[in-house]
Formats: C-alpha cells, sequence, structure tokens
C-alpha cells in the first residue's frame, strides 16, 4: 500500500492512493477541512485516464465543502475517486485497502457511498478504519439509504421556490421530473401527495412503470421530459443536463432536483437567470444525503437529522435572496455564501490575540 501526500499551492490535501495487491488505484482530495473534517462519498467510476480522474475528484471535493457549509455540518469537504479497470477484482479486499488509505488520513477525511459504490462495500471500507459512514441504521440511530432524505429537502426547497417564482403552491403545479431512482422515486410521492401533476421518464423502463403505479404519474420518453410542458423540471437522474444547448428548450420556470453538477459549466447558471428561470443550486437543495450520512458519523439523533432537514427551504431562500439582493445567478450565490461560510468560522477558529 502507497500512500503519497502532497501539498498544492490551493489549500486542498492530494492523497494518490495504490495498492497493487487489490489493484486498488485512485484518489482522495481534501478540499477544505476549516468547518471539520473533510466528508464526501466514494466513486468507484471508469476513467480515460490519471489526470481526467483528478479533475472529477477536485471538482466533486470543493462541491462537498459547499454543500457541507451551507447545510451547517461541522465538516470540510473532500471526495475519494476509485478508477474501475477492466480486470476482475475482489471488490471486498480493494475496498479494504482502500479503508486502510483513509485510515492513514487519521480522521482527516470521512468516506460513504457516492456513483459506483454500496453499503457492503462501505461495510469492507469499515474493517480498516471507524472514518466511514453509510453502513447500515443501529437501533435508533440515523445510517443507511439516505435517499429519502435528499427527496424531503428536494421536496421542501420546491415548494419554496414555486412561491417564490411563481405565485403558486405545488397542488396548482406541473412537476417533471427526470431520473425516478432513489430520489426521484421518493419525490414523486411527496408531490403526490401535495397534489402536483406528475411527468415522470427514465430511461429504466422497471423504474417509470413502478413510479407511474404508485402515484399516476404520466411516462414521457426521457428524451422529452427536458422540454415538457411543465412547471418545473426536476433533475434526478445526471450532471451535465443544463447546458447552452438544452437550457434554450426548457420550458420550465423553476428547477429544482437532486442531481449533482446540474449546470454543465458555471455560466449556465446565468443562461437560466436571463431566460427568467429560478435555478434552485443542486448542492443546497440536495443536502440531506450528507446531513444523515454526517448524523451517523457523528452519532446525532434522528430528530437532528429531521431538523436539520426541514431546514433546506430556509437555506434555500437565504441564497435566493442574496441572489436578488446582489444580481448574481443562483449558483454563484451559493458560492459566494458557502465560502464566506468557511472564511468567517476560520476566522472565528483563530486563537484569540491576550
Ligand atoms: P439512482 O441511480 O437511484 O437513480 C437515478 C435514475 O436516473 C436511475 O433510475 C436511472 O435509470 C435514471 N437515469 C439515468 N440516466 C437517465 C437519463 N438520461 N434520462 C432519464 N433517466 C435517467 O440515483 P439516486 O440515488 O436517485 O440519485 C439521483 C441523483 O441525485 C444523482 O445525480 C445523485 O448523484 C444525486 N444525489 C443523490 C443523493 C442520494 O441521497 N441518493 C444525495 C445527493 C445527490
Amino acid at each position: 500500500m502507497v500512500l503519497m501526500t502532497s501539498q498544492p499551492p490551493s489549500p486542498a490535501q492530494v492523497h494518490m492512493v495504490h495498492d497493487a495487491a487489490t489493484g486498488l488505484e485512485g484518489i482522495i482530495v481534501l478540499h477544505s477541512t476549516v468547518l471539520g473534517p473533510a466528508a464526501g462519498g466514494c466513486r468507484y467510476w471508469s476513467y480515460p485516464s490519471a489526470s481526467e480522474m483528478a479533475v472529477d475528484a477536485f471538482r466533486l471535493a470543493e462541491g462537498m465543502s459547499y454543500k457541507n457549509a451551507l447545510a451547517d455540518l461541522p465538516l470540510g469537504g473532500g471526495k475519494a475517486v476509485l478508477r474501475r479497470t477492466g480486470g476482475a477484482v475482489d471488490r471486498s479486499r480493494l475496498f479494504e485497502a482502500f479503508g486502510r488509505a483513509v485510515e492513514g488520513l487519521r480522521g482527516d477525511y470521512v468516506t460513504a457511498e457516492d456513483v459506483g459504490t454500496s453499503v457492503e462495500d462501505m461495510r469492507a471500507v469499515a474493517r480498516a478504519t471507524r472514518h466511514v459512514a453509510g453502513l447500515p441504521p443501529s437501533g435508533r440511530r440515523p445510517g443507511g439509504d439516505p435517499s429519502p432524505w435528499t427527496a424531503r429537502g428536494v421536496f421542501l426547497s420546491m415548494k419554496e421556490a414555486v412561491r417564490r417564482r411563481l405565485d403558486r403552491e405545488l397542488a396548482d403545479c406541473t412537476v417533471a421530473i427526470q431520473g425516478v431512482g432513489h430520489v426521484g422515486a421518493a419525490l414523486a410521492v411527496m408531490l403526490r401527495d401535495a397534489g402536483a401533476k406528475l411527468l415522470v421518464a427514465d430511461i429504466d423502463p422497471g423504474n417509470v412503470d413502478h413510479v407511474v403505479r404508485a402515484t399516476g404519474a404520466t411516462a414521457l420518453a426521457p428524451d422529452a421530459i427536458l422540454a415538457a410542458d411543465a412547471d418545473v423540471f426536476a433533475p434526478c437522474a445526471l450532471g451535465g443536463v443544463l447546458s447552452h444547448e438544452t437550457i434554450g428548450r426548457l420550458r420550465a420556470r423553476v428547477v429544482c432536483g437532486a442531481a449533482n453538477n446540474q449546470l454543465a459549466t458555471s455560466e449556465d447558471g446565468a443562461r437560466l437567470a436571463d431566460k427568467g428561470v429560478l435555478y434552485a443550486p443542486d448542492y443546497v437543495v440536495n443536502a440531506g444525503g450528507i446531513i444523515n450520512v454526517a448524523a451517523e458519523y457523528l452519532r446525532w439523533s434522528n430528530q437532528a437529522v429531521l431538523e436539520r432537514v426541514m431546514a433546506t427551504g430556509e437555506r434555500l431562500m437565504r441564497v435566493l435572496d442574496l441572489a436578488a439582493a446582489s444580481g448574481l445567478p443562483g449558483n454563484l450565490a451559493a458560492d459566494q455564501l458557502a465560502r464566506s461560510t468557511i472564511a468567517a468560522r476560520a476566522v472565528e477558529m483563530q486563537p484569540q490575540a491576550a
């Protein structure tokens, strides 16, 4: 096992992880530890090159710093990205080796599931380190699948966003959900209960059938959902769906969903604002999952998770108020608020002069 550490000019720490015995190859980026240990999931994905893997890890780690800061969590931001290669691997041994790398950071980084990793993988990580969350819940302690919490935060945010932009309630809205997996399906049930009209699409027909049966939603083809005649577009599948090519086709006046990195570039936030679309920044509204993960690691109660997730709509309002006052698009207002939150805490934590 090799754990190589370097300090680039930015405050981020970069740790390359490599273990020839198990085929582990990856990178752990700690973007910020100002507010607490850097927390963010472990992605296991195919990358054409090590540099593309590193770019993804930096971008994701920065996003986690901002997400955790705005969710008022005592956590910094980090991310692990492991490269999936074509060869056969023993997943259990590979993730245990990754756990040893996490343990080597002595609590500066806390990992959990992300794209391509599962509860089973985190169990293997936990054989080597206690700095891991996303394990099955024990007793009345938080844990397990965070998706229902993520869906709850998105739902509460959407309610506030349609009031602000459309001066309406969800019962008078049509919501188009792209992707009805773990989060999208839970969101659909909450929206049905609130009386919203639902349009749904997914590339997995089984997921569509399940949601249509559970909620009475109307199914659309995956390539029709973005331009559907809806008041709200809720991206709950992949990142990068809002770009200079797609924004022109969007008909909804509110975008609010769970997917990470919905904007292809940060300029797309201004494109949406120029078109009169209220964009609810992704990492502000989808923090329910990391709140649940944080509670598991920090041994908070389920009640603490509930209180923090229920405040998601208010946090979105703070960001949108700043956007209105500053003239910034919502995504940049969120970044600015997150950076100033981290900077203010850094100052507070300086030793006081006598
Ligand atoms: P999931 O994998 O359960 O669901 C994603 C769904 O999107 C799948 O049903 C998939 O078939 C569908 N899909 C993929 N490409 C599509 C396309 N082009 N058009 C339509 N549907 C498509 O994932 P999950 O957990 O529901 O997460 C959804 C998004 O929210 C992801 O971007 C994830 O990173 C993000 N997120 C999830 C959190 C959680 O607690 N699960 C927390 C924060 C963010």
